[in-house]
């Protein structure tokens, strides 16, 4: 039994019918479809469209079906076209004829957009919840690798000495911005569709923000159609995953070339490491290489959905029944993704000899050009003059602090004797210490910030 028959003379066919059937993925919005029910049926009894004994019945049925979910013994029937109609055709099987009164002055459409707001607002939940996890991790780190120094790249080519920790906290505030961008997220998705019917509202004297206050909605949609169309918040959410997925790529490449045997900054632990099936030798690090890799279904996702999205002309189309499957694709990537890459990011060996030996003199030349910014020369000037410096070492084959001190004078007299100090990595970083900047003050001071953040206590 579907529940539109009425009008139609003969049954769908089958293969029609495989095609418009949603149940196989909107079965999980089945906790929210009741609940969404069961104040639906409370709105109806204030607004007098259900006496007290239509209530009850009602909501008992409700109750009963809901208990059936947790257990796991409710019985989904072919016929079955989506959840709504499943939870609805048991409703009847439970209470009779009574139940037909429940879907009064709804439609699915109104339906539909509330359950998935529902089920959105506790999946934003949760993924904010794992992204303070993966924080924890790098504040975690960023503790117990104080003291190490790597160089620091750009155009993955050495560039100046940072500390460790700062590398780490730079992740953490990408995903601070994810978990922020979520939160406004919520906002726009805790608005309360139900009770705008299939497009132009309903007829019963519903109080809707009695409803959406039973529901847990912060405000109520103001416009019935837009309220059936608007599927923003799954765009948003999509969009927040994907670009978080973007995050997580970026970090799983630089881990990925960390590890390897030409930097042999980072060895993967054997637990979150894999095997080459022929090469023996191999430790692979394919839990980076699919954080890499599963941004592309994210960032996928997201542009398909838009896609389906730009071209429906008003309120509720069938189209929408996308929505679903994108989001719920988008949200198990996450819940496999991060669980995973956390636990290889704390179990993450260092090889610190392998980081400092990568601090080349060149990694010095801005320091070495502000040295003489700090005696008067234009920076400009000091740079060009660093440069012709690198240009002699590079000539003879020698580190830029082996260019022996004559040479350093003929280029300017503002080169003195003590020029050779700034050759020393642990000067490089602790001369950076304006807020923001790698010095260990600074960072100290950043990752006060971050544990406040994740609400961790000194
Ligand atoms: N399964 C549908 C969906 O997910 C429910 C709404 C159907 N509405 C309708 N008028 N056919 O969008």
């Amino acid at each position: 039994m579907t529940l539109w028959g009425g009008r139609f003379e003969k049954k769908i066919n089958p293969d029609a019918w495989q095609l418009n059937s949603s149940l196989e993925v909107d079965h999980r919005l089945a906790e929210e479809d009741v609940r969404g029910s069961l104040a639906w049926a409370k709105a109806l009894r204030d607004a007098k469209v259900l006496d007290e004994n239509d209530y009850k019945q009602i909501s008992t049925g409700l109750l009963q079906i809901q208990k059936e979910f947790e257990e796991g013994s409710f019985e989904f029937l072919e016929n079955d076209e989506d959840i709504h109609s499943a939870v609805e055709r048991r409703l009847g099987q439970l209470i009779g004829s009574s139940a037909g009164k429940l879907h009064s002055g709804r439609s699915r459409n109104d339906q539909v957009a509330t359950d998935f707001r529902l089920w959105a607002i506790r999946a934003i939940d949760q993924l904010v919840n794992l992204f303070r996890e993966l924080q924890v991790v790098f504040v975690d780190r960023a503790e117990s690798d104080f003291g190490v120094i790597l160089p620091g790249y750009t155009h993955t080519q050495r560039a100046q000495p940072i500390l460790l920790s700062h590398w780490w906290l730079a992740h953490f505030w990408a995903f601070q911005r994810d978990i922020e961008r979520l939160q406004e997220t919520l906002q726009r998705t805790s608005v309360l569709p139900l009770g705008s019917g299939a497009v132009a509202g309903t007829t019963f004297p519903i109080d809707r923000a009695e409803l959406a206050k039973e529901l847990g909605f912060e405000k109520v949609a103001p416009n019935s159609i837009d309220a059936v169309a608007d599927r923003d918040f799954v765009a948003e959410v999509l969009f927040c995953v994907a670009l978080a997925g973007v995050h997580l790529s970026r970090l799983s490449e630089a881990v990925i070339l960390f590890s390897s045997t030409e930097f042999g900054f980072f060895t993967l632990d054997d637990t979150f490491s894999t095997g080459s099936s022929l090469m023996p030798q191999k430790k692979n690090p394919d839990l980076f290489e699919l954080g890499r890799g599963k941004s592309g279904k994210l960032i996928g996702l997201l542009c398909g959905f838009m896609t389906t999205l730009k071209g429906l002309p008003s309120a509720y189309d069938k189209d929408l029944q996308e929505d679903k499957a994108a989001l719920f694709n988008a949200y198990d990537t996450i819940r496999t993704l991060l669980p995973a890459l956390k636990g290889a990011l704390q179990t993450l060996h260092l090889n610190p000899e392998r980081m400092s030996a990568a601090l080349d003199d060149s990694l010095f030349a801005t320091d070495l050009a502000d040295y003489l910014v700090e005696r008067g020369v234009p920076f400009r000037h000091a740079h060009e003059l660093v440069g012709q410096a690198v240009r002699i070492a590079e000539k003879e084959g020698i580190h830029l602090s082996k260019v022996p001190f004559q040479q350093y004078r003929e280029l300017d007299e503002h080169f003195e004797e003590d020029l050779y100090q700034v050759f020393n990595p642990w000067r490089s970083i602790e001369r950076r210490n304006a807020f923001g900047g790698t010095a260990p003050e600074a960072v100290r001071e950043q990752l006060r910030l971050a544990r406040q953040i994740c609400s961790l206590t000194e």
